[in-house]
């Protein structure tokens, strides 16, 4: 039996495009996004996929939306939530609901640069490395059993454009591999660190960036 997932996005859907097109082991049961003009949706229905808008800002509570959210996701009944640019904090009792199967991808090697802004934030910084983690979501923003991360070089004349393309196109090779290992079963969680099984190296990725 396939592994069901249910992808939550907010906006151009880039890594949800990159998780279709490599063609895994898995079901994409429904795209759900709080924003009903996501570019996400529309490549969503483009390939036939069932897709969902629930407009955010029609609460005003985070915890009666997130509450609404969790039910519609759970009526597609997933093995798997991806989370593929889904720009709202989620609420400590939806985390619940899912946790252990609740995957995030962030655009910095965690725990560095947490939260919004991370390549202005690492140019500011003066770090010589960069890239971007996946993760299981806790309820610490941003924070959670990493599953793999890719590491891209930093050059002195790069501006947030340069590197957030850079380390985009690593994002687009590391989450379809975590959605993968997750469908295929190989994610073992040894309290709190992510190990894969019967594989020492796989979850370090080296990039040279172009
Ligand atoms: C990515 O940089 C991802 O790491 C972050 O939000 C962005 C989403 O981009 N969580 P896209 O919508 O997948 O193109």
């Amino acid at each position: 039996m396939s592994c069901r997932v249910v992808v939550l996005l907010s906006g151009r859907g880039s890594n949800f495009q990159a998780i279709v097109e490599a063609a895994l082991p898995i079901e994409i049961v429904a795209v759900i996004s709080n924003r009903p003009q996501a570019a996400g949706l529309a490549f969503a229905r483009e390939h036939g996929l069932k897709t969902v808008a629930l407009d955010h800002t029609v609460h005003t509570e985070r915890e009666a939306f997130d509450a609404q959210l969790a039910d519609e996701i759970e009526r597609h009944q997933p093995d798997l939530v991806v989370l593929a640019g889904y720009m709202r904090i989620l609420s400590p009792a939806f985390i619940k609901r899912f946790e252990g199967r609740l995957l995030n991808i962030h655009p910095s090697l965690l725990p560095m640069f947490p939260g919004l802004k991370t390549h202005e934030r690492a140019l500011a910084e003066g770090v010589k490395i960069h890239g971007c983690t996946v993760h299981f979501v806790t309820a610490q923003l941003d924070h959670g059993p990493i599953v793999i991360q890719a590491a891209v070089p930093v050059r002195a004349d790069d501006t947030t454009i340069t590197l957030a393309t850079r380390v985009l196109a690593q994002e687009h090779q590391i989450y379809p591999q975590a959605i993968r290992w997750f469908a295929e079963g190989k994610l073992v969680n040894n309290g709190g660190c992510v190990n894969l099984k019967g594989d020492l190296t796989s979850q370090s990725v080296l990039s040279t960036g172009a």
